[in-house]
């Protein structure tokens, strides 16, 4: 297994470029199997996650192309509308094929995804949001499936709790169900709005899209379609913090600095200096004492549950106490005992981390348990004195393209150690 080696202390300068959103991509490759005609996504990352979409979609009976973040997808004919198990297992967002499959051949056979290094990550609001839409759902062997072989029916679904693949594994059904959806409590992220365009795109008719009430009109059919995906904002938001933690001047070109505001305003609580040169470029630097600041994940535009293994690694480095509260996912602060490793005082006691800083940060040999938690680590080990070795670096590919570039060209000593 690769492993990276980073060499701590050196200021990052200079400007990184944002890929497109992964979560973006995910599911808007799911919805090329609501038509027949090709869809094609601009923008695309080449990351792992996205190359296990193309792999599952593909063995459904959807061609695929990716060359130069060009993706091409047809799903002419649906050979197998079905998740096997040995996919969903790598990656959850397996299950954006649910809605998307049912909504076009009538039926949908898709491995439940079972536990998770961040939680338990059920998929009960999809169910229960399909059989409102009229499915019938079986669960057998560890597999669901899903049937409707006279259509789906439009409805009223109000979500329990707000679900971000949930709204839009919905929103994907509805858009071929017979007569109106409306979705209550939807997930409000830009990913969601993303997907939303590229439906709308299609000749689905969708309002609403980023507030938390989505109405759906279904069509009888979809046609291709063009789409750019968005910057994704989780890596932006990584790079802001990867120069405000090594006290670098850095700029993030190619973003959105809207959908990273709840991270921007808490770095200029702590000192970080945030200038916009550009509509879409932000820069950072520190002028003076980093400050602790506390933070609680939220839902979109709150702050993101996926930078707060980053804003953790940098709180270490702040004078004071910052309290850390993460809402969305039980089990996300496996990051902390890593980061303690490195000689960071942190507490965690049941949903919230107890960051007390500013602490030297020293090299360590430390394991990346999934994608959030493994960027955060490397954040730290380019703060630490001396060698950082982070393992199973696996997970960090699943979603930052060409990190360790990236990273190298804005001066950060990090090497991929083959293995
Ligand atoms: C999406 O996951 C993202 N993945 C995650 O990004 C992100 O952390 C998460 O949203 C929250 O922002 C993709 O977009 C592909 P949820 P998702 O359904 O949709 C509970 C990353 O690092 N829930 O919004 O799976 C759930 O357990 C990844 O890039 C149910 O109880 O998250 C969680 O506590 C990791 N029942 C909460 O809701 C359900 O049916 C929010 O989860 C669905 C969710």
């Amino acid at each position: 297994m690769d492993k990276f080696r980073i060499i701590g202390g050196v200021p990052l300068t200079g400007e990184i470029w944002v890929s497109g959103a992964k979560n973006s991509a995910l599911p808007t490759m799911a919805a090329a199997l609501l038509t027949s005609e090709p869809v094609l996504l601009e923008n695309v990352p080449n990351v792992r996650d996205i190359r296990t979409m193309a792999q599952l979609l593909d063995y459904e009976g959807v061609s695929v192309e990716f060359h130069d973040h060009t993706m091409r997808l047809q799903a002419a004919e649906i050979r197998r509308p079905e998740a096997p198990y040995e996919i969903v297992r790598t990656m959850r967002a397996s299950a954006l094929v649910l809605g998307p499959l049912v909504a076009r051949t009538g039926r949908a056979r898709v491995s439940l995804p079972g536990g998770c290094a961040i939680g338990a990550r059920p998929i009960n609001l999809h169910l229960a949001g399909l059989q409102q839409l009229g499915a019938h759902i079986e669960q057998v062997h560890g597999y669901i499936e899903a049937t409707a072989p006279n259509g789906l029916k439009g409805a009223f679904i109000h979500f329990d709790r707000i679900t971000v693949t949930g709204t839009e594994d919905l929103m994907m059904a509805a858009v071929l169900a017979e007569g109106e959806t409306i979705l209550e409590n939807a997930a409000r992220e830009p990913e969601v709005v993303d997907l939303a365009q590229l439906l709308t795109k299609m000749g689905a008719q969708i309002e609403g899209a980023g507030t938390s009430t989505i109405r759906i009109r279904g069509v009888s059919r979809l046609h291709g379609a063009t789409h750019r995906i968005i910057p994704d904002r989780i890596e932006a938001g990584t790079y802001l913090i990867a120069g405000a933690i090594t006290r670098g001047e850095l700029c993030v070109r190619g973003c959105v600095p809207e959908h990273v505001a709840a991270l921007t305003a808490k770095l200029r609580q702590a000192g970080v200096e945030i200038r916009q040169p550009t509509p879409d470029t932000l820069c950072v630097r520190v002028p003076g004492l980093l400050h602790s600041v506390d933070v609680t994940t939220e839902e979109y535009p709150g702050f993101a549950t996926d930078l707060q293994a980053q804003y953790m690694a940098l709180m270490t480095q702040a004078h004071g106490i910052a309290i850390i509260t993460e809402t969305i996912f039980e089990n996300r602060f496996m990051h902390a005992l890593e980061l303690a490793r490195m000689g960071a005082n942190i507490r965690v006691e049941g949903r919230q981390a107890i960051v007390a800083g500013p602490t030297q940060l020293t090299g360590a040999a430390v394991i990346a348990s999934d994608l959030r938690a493994s960027a955060s680590l490397v954040l730290a080990g380019l703060v630490a004195k001396g060698e950082t070795i982070v393992d199973r670096i696996y997970h960090i590919e699943r979603g930052y393209e060409n990190i360790e570039h990236k990273l190298r060209s804005v001066g950060a000593r990090i090497e991929r150690i083959r293995g």
